[in-house]
């Protein structure tokens, strides 16, 4: 097993537990969780550059490129990383600015978004990456 493996399985369960704290937040602020959806931002893109760095690093010599597992995981971090990029953009929308109900509307739109898209690719690297690379040397 690598030595970075069991950083990204740590990681995987405090994404978990940051989306569901968010999740559990969100029905009843009128800005949901802006600070806990701040951190869930910064330790995905964190863990996402750790992933590439590491697990999609040590993978790509011996699975395709443009299909499969390997492929599917790094079109999956292209679109979580459209939805934060775009959900920043909203955040930092002030409160007294014309477009601000617009990014509060984004903000709600696709906080659950981000938290589905999330989910389904956790479980898919658990399911299909994560096995091939316990088996690395
Ligand atoms: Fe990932």
């Amino acid at each position: 097993m690598p030595p970075w493996f069991e950083r990204l399985v740590s990681d995987h369960a405090k994404l978990r537990s940051l989306a569901a704290g968010l999740a559990k937040a969100q029905p009843t602020a009128a800005r949901p969780g802006h600070e806990q959806l701040q951190d869930l931002l910064l330790f995905l893109d964190q863990h996402s550059k750790r992933e590439e760095d590491t697990l999609f690093r040590a993978l790509a010599p011996t699975l395709p490129t443009g299909r499969g597992p390997l492929a599917v995981a790094r079109a999956e971090h292209v679109a979580l990383d459209a939805v934060c990029d775009r959900l920043r953009l909203a955040m930092a929308v002030p409160a007294d600015h014309s477009d601000h109900a617009l990014a509060a509307q984004t903000v709600r739109h696709d906080l659950p978004l981000l938290l589905n898209l999330l989910e389904r690719h956790l479980a898919a690297e658990e399911k299909g990456l994560f096995p091939l690379a316990a088996h690395l040397p």
